[in-house]
Order: structure tokens, then C-alpha cells, then sequence
């Protein structure tokens, strides 16, 4: 029976380092507010003019490939998952096939706010469960600092950008590489967060410039709600769907939101925190880029075999959680 297995993580994350002192001179807000409410103390921005998401997605690929020494000729499909496309059309993914010269690929976005990365690892370990495809690069990268209001103090202090890349392999040997999952979208997210323009219903103009609607709207309070619940449903469906106790969980790879949300599923589960993969505090909230930096951050700790729970929330709403045997 054919596997999927990541086989190889890559990331990237911009120089320019955004400190909680800093913002504190931009809005009203403080460094102890920040850090006891959302757990953040630094974050990464993309400051170069000129560069999108596309630009960190193809860092972290293009590290992918040379660590993993793979051939680029070999991989079968790219799936980029980012909330902040390089235009709304062609896609993210397109330009980054173009940039890593994959010949033998195709390539396609997906729009799953910061569930992105386990929703798009979703569908590429199901295409190589199907056995028509071998090589898939996962690449998820995010430039929020695009969509971020740096007068509204709500937000800014949230977000980050960077890229995180994984390669995803067929695999025959048994008991290793994906084992489960459970993927929910519940509609009832959209008045709680979203963009209110430059889409279809309210296309860009000078009004909606003016009235500063290009810009992430959330309310923080029902979104924290929502994010706990639903995230801890989720491990906890997968954790019992396959048996599995605390002491047989090696890690947890949360989406990092905010630190209270990731200690209240930790707790929830019973896990202690030292096992949960924390990269909020220096990177913020990267959307769907959260997850694969973690692993980047973190790959020397993962060990073939590992039982590693992900788990993610975001707009819409979407979430879920997925277990890997690493
Ligand atoms: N600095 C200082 N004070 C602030 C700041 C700030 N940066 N931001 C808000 N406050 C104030 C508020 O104005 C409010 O003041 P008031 O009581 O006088 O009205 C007070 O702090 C408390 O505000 P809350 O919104 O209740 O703060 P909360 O503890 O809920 O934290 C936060 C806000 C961090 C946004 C939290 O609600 C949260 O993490 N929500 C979930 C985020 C999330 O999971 N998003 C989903 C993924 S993102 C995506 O999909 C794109």
C-alpha cells in the first residue's frame, strides 16, 4: 500500500525584525500587553519593495530542494497555501513553479486562511495515496505585513511573514508517514474575520482605500473562542480515532495564533507544554506558515517514527488536525 511521507522541510523567514518596542511607538500598546495576551515578543517583516509571498515561498523551496538533493524534474505538483497571493490571479504557485524551474509539474493555490499548510498536506497525501502521483512540494507563505493596519493596534501587533516548505514522498514502508486526519469548515467565521474588500463583492476603489477596508477585520474575542474549541475538539477527535494517549504523543505542531490558545488545547489534551512546537514568540502569527516553520525551526528534534499531532485554525472558519508518524 502506498504511503505519504514528509521527507524533507525548508523555510525562510525576511532579515527585518519588528519588535514589540517598536510597535509600541506606532500605536498605543505595550510589549507586557503583547506578550502576556498573545505570547508574541518579535516578529519577521518583508520590508524589500517589489516582493510578495512568492518571493519567501521560493527561498524555502529552493532550500528544500537542496537539502533533500532531490531532482527538480522529478516533483509532480506544487500547492502553495497563502492568504496573501503575489496578485489575485495568476497564482502564487504558478510564479513559483516558474522561479524553481519545475518542468514535469503543475502547480495551484490554495485559500484556506491559516489552515492553509494542513489543508494543502491534506490533499498532497492524498494524491500520492492514489498512486498517480510520487514528489509534491507543499509551500505555504505568507506576506500578512501586506494586509496588516499599522494604525489599528488590535492586529498589528499579531503578524508576521515567512515561508515554510515541506516535500512530501511516496512511501511502501509500512507504518510511517501519514495515519489520520479530520478537516472541518464551518461558514459561521466570515462576519468574525475577514477582508471586506477587493474581492468580487467589493472591488477596489478610492472609497475603499480611503476607508481603509484592504486591511485584516477580526474580532479577537469570538475568534479566541472559537479557535480553542474547535482546535481541542480536534486533537482530541484524533488522539481517541487512533488510540493514542498523551505519553504516545511525541509533539503537537499547533498554528500559532496566540500562546493562551496553544496552552489551553495543550491542557485540554492533557500534554505538558514542552511538547508542543512554539515558534509565536520570534515569528508571530505567519498564517499558514506557522506549522512548516515550526518543523523547520524545530527539525533536529523529530525523529523517524515520532507521533506528531498538527493542528490549525482560521478564517472562514476552517480547521482541523492530522497525524503523522514522522
Ligand atoms: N495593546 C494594548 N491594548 C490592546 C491591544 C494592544 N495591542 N489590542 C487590544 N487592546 C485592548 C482592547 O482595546 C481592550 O480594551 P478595553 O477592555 O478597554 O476595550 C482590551 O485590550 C482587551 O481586548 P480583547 O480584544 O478582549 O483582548 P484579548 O485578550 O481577546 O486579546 C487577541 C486579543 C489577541 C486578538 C485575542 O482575542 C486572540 O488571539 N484572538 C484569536 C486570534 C486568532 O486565533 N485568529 C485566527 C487566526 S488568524 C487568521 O486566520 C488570519
Amino acid at each position: 500500500k502506498i504511503n505519504a511521507i514528509i521527507t524533507g522541510v525548508g523555510g525562510y523567514v525576511p532579515d527585518y525584525v519588528l519588535t514589540n518596542e517598536e510597535l509600541s511607538r506606532m500605536v498605543d500598546t505595550s510589549d507586557e500587553w503583547i506578550t502576556t495576551r498573545v505570547g508574541i515578543k518579535e516578529r519577521r517583516i518583508l520590508t524589500e519593495e517589489g516582493l510578495g509571498s512568492s518571493y519567501m515561498g521560493r527561498k524555502a523551496a529552493k532550500q528544500l530542494l537542496r537539502k533533500t538533493g532531490v531532482d527538480p524534474d522529478t516533483i509532480d505538483a506544487l500547492i502553495v497555501s497563502t492568504t496573501t497571493p503575489d496578485y489575485p490571479f495568476p497564482s502564487t504557485a504558478s510564479i513559483i513553479l516558474g522561479k524553481l524551474g519545475l518542468k514535469n509539474a503543475f502547480a495551484f493555490d490554495m485559500s484556506c486562511a491559516c489552515c492553509g499548510f494542513i489543508y494543502a498536506l491534506e490533499q498532497a497525501c492524498s494524491m500520492i495515496q492514489s498512486g498517480r502521483y510520487k514528489k509534491i512540494i507543499v509551500v505555504s507563505a505568507e506576506k500578512m505585513s501586506s494586509i496588516v493596519d499599522y494604525t489599528d493596534r488590535q492586529t498589528c501587533v499579531l503578524f508576521g511573514d515567512g515561508a515554510g516548505a515541506v516535500l512530501v514522498e511516496a512511501t511502501e514502508e509500512e507504518g510511517i508517514g501519514f495515519q489520520d486526519s479530520f478537516m472541518r469548515t464551518d461558514g459561521a467565521g466570515l462576519p468574525f474575520l475577514h477582508m471586506k474588500a477587493g474581492g468580487s463583492v467589493c472591488p477596489p476603489s478610492h472609497f475603499t482605500v480611503d476607508h481603509r477596508l484592504h486591511y485584516i477585520y477580526q474580532e479577537g474575542r469570538n475568534v479566541f473562542r472559537y479557535a480553542v474549541t474547535d482546535m481541542s475538539d480536534d486533537v482530541d477527535y484524533i488522539m481517541k480515532h487512533n488510540g493514542l494517549t498523551a505519553e504516545d504523543v511525541n509533539w503537537v505542531i499547533p498554528h500559532e495564533a496566540n500562546l493562551r490558545i496553544i496552552d489551553a488545547v495543550a491542557k485540554r489534551a492533557d500534554l505538558p507544554i514542552d511538547k508542543v512546537m512554539i515558534n509565536i514568540d520570534h515569528y508571530g502569527n505567519t498564517s499558514s506558515a506557522t506549522i512548516p516553520l515550526a518543523m523547520w525551526d524545530n527539525e533536529a528534534k523529530l525523529k523517524k517514527g515520532d507521533n506528531v499531532i498538527l493542528t490549525a485554525f482560521g478564517a472562514g472558519f476552517v480547521h482541523g488536525a492530522m497525524y503523522l508518524k514522522w
